[in-house]
């Protein structure tokens, strides 16, 4: 008896979830249908799930999340066609087994770019072709961005890219714009409101545009904390990148109660203080204010989960805290009741 969330902001954004196929049914589906009129993948569209092996393909997982898309009427966003993580080994190694990176002549090494574009291509036409009408957005590169300071370039010197320079990226978006004509195209990161990350990945996706390459938007995770980044940084970075004429989506929204590292965390959920989640209610107001106030230039926002009892910051927090450590992030708590936080974005 709660008031949609979708609902609220309908003339603004849609507003999605992060899941699993096993969240499909039971309290998690209702919900989602409830609040939600977007989903995505929290891992099983990822390279590894999707084709382990080469030429092996397995859309078991991700076809049953297109399917409750598709029942239930939501948008569906395709996470992720390219990442350097959750990605199998054999992407990179040459005919005889031997890892790409490490090659050194010259002529091997043109002969291995062009092998990885070619894997590439196959994978971006594979799964575009078998989802085209079913996707609404594509992260087609994740996270190419480097956090190293110190590299000016900004490019993370991923397998991908020390095999191919940029050309993985292109390769992506063309392949991923032949197959599907009205696809919208994204380019995903996190820390994109923080500098100098924002700008390596403003003048990555500049220059690829003046190359004609066919980038729609840019999807800012957005793994933030309760007092970073600044909402004045936010946005700056929506309006920066809008100013290339993209759109923005929020892509993976959660508010960690802490710091980084996560230590200390509180041990439990029962051990969180009501005024850190008082605390935490004041950041999504002024988060979602801004994200209204922004609206015309952002077309989805979604949270990288349901509820509170599912999370992947526990991890961190218990790996920071010698395994004992739990997070709260979203505007659901574990037991699948509303928040503060979801009263801050709903009034
Ligand atoms: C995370 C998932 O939530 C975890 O279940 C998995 O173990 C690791 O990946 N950035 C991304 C997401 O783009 O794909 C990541 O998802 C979180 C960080």
């Amino acid at each position: 008896d709660v008031a949609p969330m979708d609902k609220r902001y309908e003339d603004s954004f849609t507003i999605g979830a992060a899941v699993e196929p096993y969240q499909l049914e039971g309290e998690e589906a209702e919900i989602l249908k409830h609040h939600y009129n977007s989903i995505v993948a929290e891992n099983v569209m990822k390279p590894i799930n999707i084709q382990p092996e080469e030429g092996k393909f397995n859309f078991t997982e991700a076809d049953k999340i297109v399917k409750f898309a598709k029942e239930n009427n939501m948008d569906l966003r395709f996470h992720t066609l390219i990442w350097h993580s959750q990605v199998p080994e054999w992407f990179f190694l040459d005919k005889d087994g031997k890892p790409m990176v490490d090659e050194t002549d010259p002529k091997k090494r043109e002969k291995n770019k062009k092998l990885l574009l070619k894997r590439v291509e196959k994978h971006v036409k594979t799964i575009v072709q078998r989802y085209k009408d079913d996707i609404d957005s594509w992260d087609v590169v994740n996270e190419v961005i480097d956090d190293n300071p110190q590299n000016e370039k900004g490019l993370r010197e991923s397998p991908w890219y020390l095999i191919t320079g940029t050309d993985f990226i292109k390769v992506a978006f063309e392949t991923a714009r032949k197959y599907d004509k009205d696809a919208k195209l994204y380019i995903n990161d996190y820390n994109t409101e923080v500098e100098p990350k924002r700008t390596h990945l403003y003048n990555l996706v500049k220059e690829l545009l003046e190359q004609g390459v066919p980038i729609d938007g840019v999807g800012h995770q957005s793994h933030i904390q309760l007092g970073w980044p600044s909402i004045q940084e936010t946005e700056d970075a929506i309006n920066l990148f809008a100013s290339l004429g993209l759109d923005n989506q929020i892509t993976e929204l959660d508010v960690s109660l802490y710091g980084w590292p996560p230590a200390p965390a509180y041990p439990t959920y029962e051990d969180i203080p009501d005024e850190v989640f008082q605390t935490q209610a004041e950041r999504y107001d002024a988060l979602f204010e801004l994200y209204e106030k922004l609206d015309d230039k952002i077309s989805n926002v979604t949270f990288w989960g349901i509820a509170d009892n599912h999370t992947w910051l526990d991890d961190r927090a218990e790996q920071y805290n010698n395994g004992i450590g739990k997070d709260a992030p979203f505007v659901f708590d574990i037991h699948y009741n509303v928040k503060p936080a979801y009263h801050a974005i709903m009034d």
